[in-house]
């Protein structure tokens, strides 16, 4: 009795591990949406470009005596960077809940809409050459 209930336990804790990177990675890899991308532009020009730069070439920094402890130049979001390292599904929780580090990456939760992020996420996919989407999140280091 103990011992079934211990390997129904286990089947729904392997079960569950399993399924969920697959449920979070339905988007990965795919070609961005090209009315979502244009879309996401539009947002990105507004709230993105600042720090990321344009097409996302990144490294837009303020003067050093105005950086803060911990400040990270904001990164590159095309292909040249490692951004397409992600999946789908962290790229736009990056995206709503900002970096876990301080004083780097902000929440734009509140000032985008779910649907807003993932448009915008679909314009920074858009700036990666084929092979980064194709090789996009866990599997880059294996992926030709
Ligand atoms: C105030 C500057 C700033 C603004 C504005 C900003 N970011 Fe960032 N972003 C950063 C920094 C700094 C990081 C690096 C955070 C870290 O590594 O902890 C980052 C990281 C990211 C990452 C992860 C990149 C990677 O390769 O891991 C994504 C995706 C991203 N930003 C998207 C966006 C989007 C989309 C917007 C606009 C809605 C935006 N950012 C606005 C500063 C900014």
């Amino acid at each position: 009795m103990t011992i079934k209930l211990i390997k129904n336990r286990v089947s729904i804790f392997v079960i569950f591990f399993t399924l969920i990177p697959v449920i979070g990675m339905a988007e990965t890899g795919k070609a961005p949406d090209a009315k979502a991308a244009k879309r996401g532009a539009v947002t990105f020009e507004k709230y993105c470009v600042a720090c990321h730069g344009k097409k996302g070439i990144g490294g837009i920094a303020p003067p050093p005596f105005l950086r803060g402890p911990g400040y990270i130049t904001p990164p590159t979001l095309n292909g040249s960077g490692h951004t397409w390292h992600h999946t789908d599904k962290d790229l736009l929780k990056t995206i709503l809940e900002g970096s876990p580090r301080p004083n780097t990456m902000p929440s734009w939760k509140g000032t985008l809409t779910v649907n807003q992020a993932k448009d915008v996420r679909d314009y920074v996919k858009s700036l990666w050459p084929e092979r980064s989407l194709k090789c996009q999140g866990p599997d880059h280091m294996v992926c030709k």
